[in-house]
């Protein structure tokens, strides 16, 4: 089976090409990634060798790139990850969100359509369905909850789900959509919370939180996250939109707190900043479609999981520090520059 995998020099996609080689070293994988600033070659570095691996620096956007790699390759897959992903950067740059989350999309299914394939899989995310009150921890997320996004990132990826849901009624694409929670691991880039306080705690930095800290995430460790969507894509029914979460919940500030215990570090570091506009306060999803339908659940528990994590950061220093230092972006040209 060949299967391309977008945004794969990326967090999550990146956890997945190399969860997907071991798993399955019969099958191809093709990764198809801009490398904007969030897509860091060294991350794919173990697997450049695998002769069932391929690389090709393209924007999802690029229709006629993207068509040539489709005509070549003869995909049986296509898993999306490629996306702009924080929402920070939305609100303060919205453009290059919907031209990438929604009309990237676009791109690739219409490559679908034209070229065929087994399965387009739209990795989304629990985003979509906006956000749940702090005093209400009875209500969870379920596939069934409206669309109500509160940030422009929220919105391209709700735009993209919309979408490819529609490419599915209108057109019969073989389409399966997963809208996860948070995921914490190794080589989450560090502007997002768990990276970013790892590394400031590391370096004695300050620890930068929004407002008072309360808003809380459903904490996920990326590898089950991987494991979902392989399974999704293998078992899922077409059509159909899959939550993925553990029931994890933490409030930021309690994160923050635990590293700081981990690494053995003052809480002093903490630092109260402005909050985001538009802050989400809760995310919490239920994940009992996933669980009855296809038998998943998570199997790394918090505990162990960012202590995993913590590990990977101390252990991989040079990775992270690269991206402080903004040396990984020359890393493509050095590495693979002149390689085809
Ligand atoms: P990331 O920002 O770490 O990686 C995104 C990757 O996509 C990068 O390698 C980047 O170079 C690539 N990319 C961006 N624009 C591109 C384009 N136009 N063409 C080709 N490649 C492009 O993101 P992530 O955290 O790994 O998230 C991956 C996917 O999972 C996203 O779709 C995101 O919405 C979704 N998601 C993320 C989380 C999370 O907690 N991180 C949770 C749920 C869903
Ligand atoms: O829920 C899934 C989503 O999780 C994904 O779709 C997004 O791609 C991913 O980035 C993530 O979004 P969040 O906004 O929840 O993640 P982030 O790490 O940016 O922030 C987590 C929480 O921590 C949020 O409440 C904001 C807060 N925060 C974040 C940063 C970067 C801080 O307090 N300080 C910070 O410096």
């Amino acid at each position: 089976m060949t299967i391309i995998v977008t945004g794969g020099a990326g967090f999550i996609g990146g956890n997945f090409v190399h969860y997907m080689l071991n798993q399955y070293p019969e099958d191809r994988i093709v990764c198809v990634d801009k490398l904007t600033y969030a897509g860091n070659m060294s991350t794919l570095a173990p697997v450049m060798d695998n002769p069932n691996f391929r690389f090709c620096k393209t924007d999802i956007c690029d229709r006629a790139g993207i068509y040539a790699i489709f005509e070549e390759e003869k995909p049986d897959v296509v898993i999306n990850f490629a996306a702009e992903s924080h929402v920070d950067r939305s609100i303060e740059n919205p453009e290059i969100f919907l031209q990438t989350n929604i009309l990237g999309t676009q791109v690739l299914m219409d490559a679908c359509r034209k070229y065929g394939i087994k399965r387009y899989h739209q990795v989304s995310t629990d985003e979509v369905y906006g956000d749940l009150p702090l005093d209400r921890p009875d209500l969870f997320f379920t596939e069934e909850t409206p669309i109500h996004t509160s940030s422009p990132y929220s919105s391209s990826k709700a735009g993209a789900d919309l979408l490819v849901l529609a490419y599915h009624r209108t057109y019969g694409l073989p389409v399966t959509v997963s809208r996860c929670s948070n995921n914490y691991g190794p080589y989450h880039f560090p502007e997002k919370l768990i990276p970013l306080m790892i590394a400031n705690a590391l370096n004695d930095k300050p620890l930068p939180v929004y407002g008072e800290g309360l808003n809380v995430r459903d904490w996920l460790y990326v590898e089950d996250h991987c494991k979902a969507i392989d399974l999704i894509v293998r078992r899922g029914k077409v059509g159909e939109v899959y939550n993925v979460g553990g029931h994890n919940e933490k409030r930021n500030i309690d994160i923050v707190k635990i590293i700081l215990k981990e690494l053995g570090k003052p809480e002093s570091l903490i630092t109260y900043v402005a909050d985001r506009k538009g802050h989400d306060m809760r995310y919490a999803i239920d994940p009992t479609k996933i669980h009855r339908e296809l038998g998943w659940l998570p199997e790394t528990k918090f505990d162990d999981g960012i202590k995993k994590t913590i590990k990977w950061y101390l252990e991989n220093r040079e990775w992270w520090e690269n991206i402080i230092s903004g040396e990984y972006q020359n890393y493509y040209e050095k590495m693979y520059g002149d390689r085809k």
